[in-house]
């Protein structure tokens, strides 16, 4: 019925209007809810960008406190969801825990019989947010056979964080608050990205009127490839089979270069940013900081560097319009913060948590709004009779 276009891959083609987002990748612009990415990363703080994404507008002192308080009294995890945990496999790679924790979620809350109420939204988002760090400590955990750690709500967000995942129960984790800075101007560049894959699934699962866990825990899923969020991962895998080939960058580029073995050059390219990615500069400056002030000397940053400046100048990279793009160099800084790659996409998780609860929002507040359902171009066989099986 009607003209059907094709569009795979949606790069001509708008799900949804939003008013929450704003990204220009010609200029390479990036603004939330207004507010240019710069100014955020520089003035703001994590809980804030949350506040603001969610709700529309930055919040006043009493808003702020508020929410800051409902937070933080709801970081702990149910018992019985501590012990399910125990089901995986100690190598479980930590992305599907998260997913699968989140989705778990719908079970103990009741929030997932009614979910278009608003104070069932609210709740949930309340929880997603405050319960997501611990589950993602907690997924650390399980992976290096430490004991779990209770969320000790006298620490901020961010500073909990990092205490429930390189804390001991014996002994008092002291949080080095220029770390807690890096890890929450991370958080904030990682904060919400328009319409990108996991936000369009956490979209698409909401349009069927499925509850904001489900929805979330479908973005989580959608976030670990690594075309999307894992190319965080992918990246450091990239540098360290570069340093063990000597650090032969002309090599590797080669390899990229002529497509033969489907190398790609990870932490490069963007579906809509044609010219460097503004979230990729702040971090470039950051990782510079962070390494500086942790006192580490990777190599990995030296040939990261040397990748980077190689591609610049580089016609097959120039022709394509293909720059850094925000998992670049995140990596190299969450390593040398002590997280080990496979919670690299987990970290991008717990920033892009208020986009995607943002996004859904908006999806089920808008009057207008259609569940989810793409067309398609049939390519399959024309009408034919049944075979008997005594024929075939
Ligand atoms: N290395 C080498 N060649 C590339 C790369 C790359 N990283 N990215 C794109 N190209 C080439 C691609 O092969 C194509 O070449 P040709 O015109 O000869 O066929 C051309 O550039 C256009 O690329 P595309 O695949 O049509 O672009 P896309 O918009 O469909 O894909 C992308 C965007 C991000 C998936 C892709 O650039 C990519 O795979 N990059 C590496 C993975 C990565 O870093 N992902 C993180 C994205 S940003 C944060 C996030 O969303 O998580």
């Amino acid at each position: 019925t009607g003209l059907v276009t094709l569009d795979s891959g949606f790069v001509n083609t708008a799900a949804c209007s939003s008013s929450i987002t704003y990204i220009d990748g010609d200029a390479g612009i990036l603004r939330y809810r207004g507010y240019p990415i710069e100014q955020l990363a520089q003035r703001s703080n994590f809980i804030e960008v949350s506040y603001l994404l969610i709700y529309g507008e930055l919040p006043t002192q009493a808003q702020l406190d508020d929410f800051t308080d409902k937070i933080q009294r709801h970081t702990l995890l149910h018992e019985d969801l501590k012990r399910f945990f125990d089901g995986f496999p100690r190598d479980a790679h930590p992305m599907p825990v998260l997913s699968s924790a989140v989705s778990a979620l719908s079970t103990f809350y009741q929030d997932s019989l009614n979910p278009l109420d608003p104070h069932q939204v609210e709740m949930s988002t309340i929880r997603l947010l405050a319960k997501l760090p611990t589950i993602a400590a907690y997924a650390y955990k399980k992976s290096v056979g430490q004991p779990f750690l209770y969320p000790d709500n006298s620490h901020g967000l961010v500073e909990n964080y990092l205490r429930m995942t390189f804390g001991l129960p014996a002994e008092p984790y002291e949080v080095d608050p220029a770390l807690t800075r890096a890890l929450d101007l991370l958080f904030i560049l990682h904060a919400d990205h328009e319409q990108n894959c996991s936000t369009a699934t956490v979209r698409m699962v909401g349009s069927s009127e499925a509850n904001l866990f489900a929805s979330v825990s479908a973005g989580i899923n959608a976030l670990f490839g690594p075309l999307h969020g894992g190319a965080n991962q992918a990246v450091l895998e990239m540098l360290e089979g570069i340093q063990r080939d000597g650090g032969n960058v002309e090599n590797f580029m080669d390899k990229v270069k002529n497509k033969a073995e489907g190398v790609k050059l990870m932490g490069f390219g963007h579906r809509v940013y044609k010219n460097y990615d503004p979230r990729a500069a702040i971090i470039k400056k950051t990782a510079d900081e962070v390494l500086g002030k942790l006192g580490v000397n990777d190599p990995l940053l030296d040939i990261a560097r040397k990748l980077e400046e190689r591609a610049l100048s580089d016609d097959y990279f120039v022709e394509r319009k293909l720059y850094p793009n925000v998992d670049f160099y995140t990596g190299l800084i969450y390593k040398a913060m002590g997280f080990p790659p496979r919670m690299f996409t987990v970290l991008f998780a717990l920033g892009r948590l208020p986009g995607w609860i943002a996004q859904w929002r908006e999806m089920i507040e808008d009057p207008t709004r259609k569940i989810g359902r793409p067309r398609q171009v049939y390519t399959g066989a024309v009408a034919r009779d049944f075979t008997p099986l005594t024929e075939r």
